[in-house]
């Protein structure tokens, strides 16, 4: 295989089904030893079941892999260094980490209980930041690091899902921080907006989750994960077999001039050339918006 993963040890969390597990296996065939950790509760974050990691591992070292598993939920911060500490006990290293573990509570947004609030941005946003942080510090010593955040299309608005698409969106600012943060210590960073067929959408798809196999999303977080990967701050959409960059772009815009005094009405006028799409650009940083304002100032 050209993309391998010989002597690489890779996090993959909530890996005990779904599109985790499809993630872990094909790391694993393709070299990596692998922490599988999963919690192993209902679509909604309760309860909880070892097994689910446990059969995956065991899939992987039927299979001449190398696997342990972990049981710890991502959402809290001893939970998170605990994922990162049994990849460090087990194969002294972390060098992927992808952030998977997910969970819905979908209610319109006013029946929205704050326990959803909480339930959802604790797995989802703080969890990624609870594993993320002990396996970045040890990504920097070694000079190499490869995230991957789980994100959602509910990130371009869907009803029900206030509070996944505003965990989902969050994850997208922490990746390319990350991205940002961790350019010279080797780490690239990016985002997998999945759609598949699995226990959490199989019943919204209906009939077609039948064109929307997991095994389709696998191959771009593998490449993404991997040492062949050049791309970081990137955000790609993976869905029955088709690929895509997603972005978060600046439009070229109306600048009214320094010394105008521009008002509501001046921004009625010029609406149309604020919304054009035309010439945007894709900010890699904070800093790229500064230097296009900055080129706009001196003229
Ligand atoms: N399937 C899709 O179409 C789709 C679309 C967009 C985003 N996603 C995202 O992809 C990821 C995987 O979802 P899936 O579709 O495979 O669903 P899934 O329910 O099969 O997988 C999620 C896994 O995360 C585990 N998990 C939940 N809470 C955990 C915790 N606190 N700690 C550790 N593990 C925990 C679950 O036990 C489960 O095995 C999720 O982040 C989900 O939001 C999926």
């Amino acid at each position: 295989m050209d993309i391998d993963f010989d002597g690489r040890v890779a996090i993959v969390t909530g890996a005990g089904g779904g599109l985790g597990r499809t993630y872990a296996l094909d790391l694993a065939a393709r070299g990596a030893a692998v922490v599988v950790n999963d919690l192993g509760g209902s679509v909604d974050g309760k309860g909880g079941d070892d097994s689910a990691a446990q059969k995956v591992v065991d899939e992987i070292t039927a299979q001449g892999g190398q696997a342990v598993p972990n049981y710890d939920s991502v959402s809290t911060p001893e939970g998170g260094e605990n994922v990162v500490k049994t990849a460090v006990d087990a194969f002294g290293r972390v060098d992927v980490v992808i952030n998977n573990a997910g969970i819905l509570r979908d209610k319109s947004f006013l029946k929205l209980e704050w326990s959803d609030l909480d339930a959802v941005l604790d797995v989802h946003l703080k969890g990624a930041f609870y594993v993320s942080q002990p396996a970045f510090r040890v990504m920097k010593e070694n000079g190499y690091g490869r995230f991957v955040f789980t994100a959602s299309n509910a990130t371009f608005g869907n009803f029900g899902q206030t509070n996944y698409s505003a965990a989902k969106m969050g994850l997208v600012g922490l990746s390319n921080t990350i991205a940002v943060e961790g350019a010279r210590a080797g780490i690239l960073s990016n985002v997998i907006m999945p759609v598949a067929k699995t226990r959490m959408t199989e019943e919204l798809l209906g009939d077609f989750a039948d064109y929307l196999a997991p095994e389709f999303v696998t191959p771009m977080v593998a490449y993404l994960s991997s040492e062949a990967c050049t791309t970081t701050h990137g955000a790609y959409s993976a869905a029955g077999g088709r690929y895509a960059r997603v972005f978060w772009a600046l439009g070229q815009g109306w600048f009214a001039g320094q010394d105008a005094q521009p008002t509501a009405e001046d921004i009625a006028a010029h609406l149309d050339q604020i919304e054009n799409q035309d010439g945007y650009i894709v900010p890699g940083s904070t800093t790229d918006e500064i230097l296009a304002l900055a080129e706009l100032f001196k003229k």
